[in-house]
C-alpha cells in the first residue's frame, strides 16, 4: 500500500524521487521520506504525515548535498507496522548509518528476525518490520568493500530469510550510483531512461521521464545504475524482465483544472468507457477477445462462474451476476475475495474464476486467485493496470482502458469494470451458442450508446451539488435499489462512507421491511435507484411501493429515475434524471449521480476527496 521510487541517473535525484513520490502518494499518506546518495554520504530526510511535511521540511534543509545527489530512495507510507510517526517513517537506516531501506508490504517474520538482531546487541529506532532488512543488510555488507554487485548479493541474501509482502529498496553509503529493489507479492515496475533509470510501485512515478517499462517476476532482484538494469532471482540466476510500452503519458496523472483527481476521473468516464469497448466488437456486432487467451473450448467448457474481487470492484462482480446469468445461463457466484479461500469453495476445471481487480495488486484478490488455481479452476483477471500481479498470475486476461486512477475512490474504474465485465458475459453467450449473433449485437449496440448516455449524465449534476451542500450535515444516508440497482445502492454507500466519513448503507430495496426500515426517521435522506419501468414493470413497481414505505416513514427521498418515469414523481422530493437505459446497462449511468453526491459532500465538509483518511489506493496487505 506505500509509494516506492528509487532513481539513478544524471539529474537531482531528490528531485526526480519526490516528483515520483508526489504521483504515488494515493497509495498511502501516512508518512513521507527520501535517502539520496551525495559525496560518498548518505542523507535522510523523511517526516509524519503527507508528502507536503517533508516538502516544507526539504524547503527548509540547510543540506545542499540533498539537491545534488543523482541516485536515490523515497516512500510514501500507509502504516502497517508501528504509528504514522517521523521515527516510523521510512527510509530505515542501519545502525552504523550506511544501508538505507524502503519497504511495501507485511514481512511477517519480522519478530523472529528482531529478537535474534537485539540478541545480537542492534539496537532499533523504529517500530517497523522495515528496519529488520537494513540490519540484515548491513550485518551482509560487514567487512565488504562496497559495491552495487554486492549490494545486490547481500540484498538477495537477505531476501531468503524473509518472509511475507515486500517491495525493497535500498541504497548503500558505499556504493553511489545503484539502487537495489527486490519484490515478493508486492509490485515493483522498472522504467529504462537514456543514461538513468528509475524504479517505482507504479509507472506513475516515472513517467513524465519515460514511458519504457520492464515487467519484474516474482521473487527477483533488481540491480538499477545509470546505464545498466540487472534482474536476478533470489537465487542469483540471471533473469529476464518483461519490455512494454506505457500507452499513456504524464498528462493522464495529472488533475487537468479539476480540483480533485476524483471529479477528474468521474468526467472521464464517458471516455474510458468508450476506450475499453473499442477494438473489442466486430462489423457485424460480435465481440472480439482474441486477446483474452481462453480458448473457445476453454469458453464452453465452463460450467460454473465465481467472480472474486473488493470494494467497488466486487460491486461492479455483483452487478455482471446478473448479466452473466441472463445471457449465458451459467451459474454465477460473486465473492467477496478476502472471504472466497477460507470457506472452501467447491471449484475444479470447469469452473470460471473472474478476478476483477483496478490496481492488479489487492492481496485479498491474489490470494483468492491463486486458491482458484490451486484447486485447478481457470482465472481470468479483469484489470486496468498493465504488468501487474493479478493479470499475471492468472490464466488470461482483459483489460479496462481506464487509464491512471489516482484518487483513492474508485469511480471510472467501476465503469470500465462493468464494460469488460459485460464483454465477457456476451462472448461468452456468443461462443457457447446460447444467444443468436443478432442478439448479441442489439446489447452491443446498446452498450456502444453507453459513453453518451453517461455524458448526458454528468451534463445534468447541478441539482446534485446543490444537494450535497444540504446533506453535509445529515447524520445517515440510506441507499435502496432492486436487481443491478442494488449493488449500486451499495456502490452510492460505500463512496459516502469512504469520502465522507459519514454513516450510509445500501439496502435491497425489498429487505427494508426485514429489519432496516426501523432506521428511517423523520427528515432521513434515502437515496432510491430504479429501475426503468419499461422491460421488467414488476420491478419497477415493487420499487414504486418501497419508495412509499420509507416516505411514509418520514423519509426525505431523492429518487434517481429515468426520463419519463412519471409513476415516481408524487413520491420523489427530489428527483434525479437519467436517459433511458436498459435495465442490465442501467448501472452505467445511475452510479454517476451517486458518485458526485460523495464527492461533493466531502468537500462541502473540507474533507481531502483524494485521499480520504486511514485508506490508501491499493491494499497490498490482507
Ligand atoms: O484495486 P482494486 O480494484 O482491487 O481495489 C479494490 C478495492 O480496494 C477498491 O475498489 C476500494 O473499495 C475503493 N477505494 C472504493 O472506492
Amino acid at each position: 500500500m506505500c509509494g516506492i521510487v528509487g532513481y539513478v541517473g544524471t539529474q537531482s535525484a531528490l528531485g526526480v524521487v519526490v516528483d515520483g513520490l508526489r504521483r504515488l502518494e494515493y497509495r498511502g499518506y501516512d508518512s513521507a521520506g527520501v535517502a539520496v546518495l551525495a559525496d560518498g554520504r548518505l542523507l535522510l530526510a523523511k517526516k509524519a504525515g503527507k508528502l507536503s511535511n517533508l516538502e516544507k521540511a526539504l524547503a527548509e534543509s540547510a543540506e545542499a548535498e540533498l539537491r545534488s545527489g543523482l541516485a536515490g530512495i523515497g516512500h510514501t507510507r500507509w502504516a502497517t507496522h508501528g504509528g504514522p510517526t517521523d521515527r516510523n517513517a521510512h527510509p530505515h537506516l542501519s545502525a552504523d548509518g550506511r544501508i538505507a531501506v524502503i519497504h511495501n508490504g507485511i514481512i511477517e517474520n519480522f519478530a523472529r528476525l528482531r529478537a535474534q538482531l537485539q540478541a545480537e546487541g542492534v539496537e532499533f529506532a523504529s517500530d517497523t518490520d522495515t528496519e529488520c532488512v537494513s540490519h540484515l543488510l548491513a550485518a551482509e555488507l560487514a567487512g565488504v568493500p562496497g559495491s552495487p554487485a554486492a549490494l545486490a548479493e547481500a540484498m538477495r541474501k537477505v531476501c531468503g530469510k524473509l518472509e511475507g509482502a515486500f517491495t525493497l529498496l535500498a541504497v548503500d553509503a558505499q556504493a553511489p550510483g545503484a539502487v537495489v529493489g527486490a519484490r515478493r507479492n508486492s509490485p515493483l515496475v522498472v522504467g529504462r531512461g537514456v543514461g538513468e533509470n528509475f524504479l517505482a510501485s507504479d509507472v506513475s512515478a516515472f513517467i513524465e521521464h519515460t514511458r519504457e517499462a520492464v515487467e519484474l517476476g516474482q521473487d527477483q532482484v533488481v540491480l538499477i545504475t545509470a546505464d545498466a538494469i540487472e534482474i536476478t532471482d533470489f537465487d542469483g540466476n540471471p533473469a529476464q524482465g518483461r519490455d512494454y510500452h506505457v500507452d499513456w503519458d504524464a498528462r493522464a496523472a495529472e488533475k487537468g483544472g479539476y480540483d480533485w483527481f476524483m471529479l477528474k476521473e468521474i468526467a472521464e468516464q464517458p471516455q474510458v468507457v468508450a476506450d475499453t469497448l473499442r477494438g473489442r466488437i466486430g462489423e457485424t456486432g460480435e465481440i472480439m477477445l482474441d486477446e483474452v487467451r481462453l480458448t473457445d473450448q476453454d469458453l464452453r467448457d465452463v460450467d460454473k462462474i465465481f467472480i472474486v474481487a473488493c470494494g467497488t470492484a466486487y460491486h461492479a462482480g455483483l452487478v455482471a451476476k446478473y448479466a452473466i446469468e441472463h445471457w449465458t445461463r451459467i451459474p454465477c457466484e460473486v465473492e467477496l475475495a478476502s472471504e472466497f479461500r477460507y470457506r472452501d469453495p467447491v471449484l475444479d476445471r470447469s469452473t470460471l474464476v473472474v478476478a476483477i481487480s483496478q490496481s492488479g495488486e489487492t492481496m485479498d484478490t491474489l490470494m483468492a486467485l491463486r486458491h482458484a488455481k490451486e484447486q485447478k479452476a481457470r482465472v481470468l483477471a479483469i484489470c486496468n493496470t498493465n504488468g501487474s500481479t493479478i493479470p499475471r498470475e492468472s490464466d488470461a486476461v482483459l483489460y479496462t482502458h481506464g487509464g491512471p486512477e489516482i484518487a483513492v475512490a474508485s469511480t471510472k474504474a467501476f465503469l470500465t469494470q462493468l464494460a469488460a465485465c459485460f464483454l465477457v458475459g456476451l462472448h461468452l453467450a456468443q461462443v457457447r451458442g446460447v444467444k443468436y449473433a443478432d442478439e448479441v449485437a442489439a446489447v452491443v449496440a446498446q452498450l456502444q450508446e453507453m459513453p453518451d448516455k453517461i455524458e448526458k449524465v454528468l451534463g445534468t449534476m447541478d441539482p446534485v451539488r446543490e444537494l450535497a451542500r444540504e446533506l453535509a450535515t445529515a447524520s445517515t444516508v440510506l441507499f435502496i435499489g432492486r436487481h443491478v440497482g442494488y449493488p449500486v445502492a451499495l456502490e452510492g454507500a460505500l463512496k459516502l462512507k469512504e469520502l465522507a466519513y459519514m454513516h450510509a448503507e445500501g439496502f435491497a430495496a425489498g429487505e427494508l421491511k426485514h429489519g432496516p426500515i426501523a432506521l428511517i426517521d423523520h427528515g432521513t435522506p434515502v437515496v432510491c435507484v430504479v429501475p426503468s419501468p419499461a422491460g421488467r414493470g414488476v420491478l419497477h413497481d415493487k420499487i414504486v411501493s418501497n419508495i412509499q414505505e420509507v416516505r411514509a416513514r418520514g423519509a426525505r427521498t431523492i429518487v434517481i429515475a429515468e426520463e419519463g418515469d412519471e409513476a415516481v414523481v408524487p413520491y420523489a422530493d427530489l428527483l434525479v434524471r437519467v436517459p433511458r437505459t436498459p435495465t442490465l446497462l442501467a448501472p452505467f449511468v445511475t452510479t454517476v449521480p451517486l458518485q458526485v453526491l460523495a464527492a461533493e459532500i466531502a468537500a462541502s465538509r473540507g474533507h481531502d476527496v483524494d485521499q480520504p483518511r486511514n485508506l490508501a489506493k491499493s491494499v497490498t496487505v490482507e
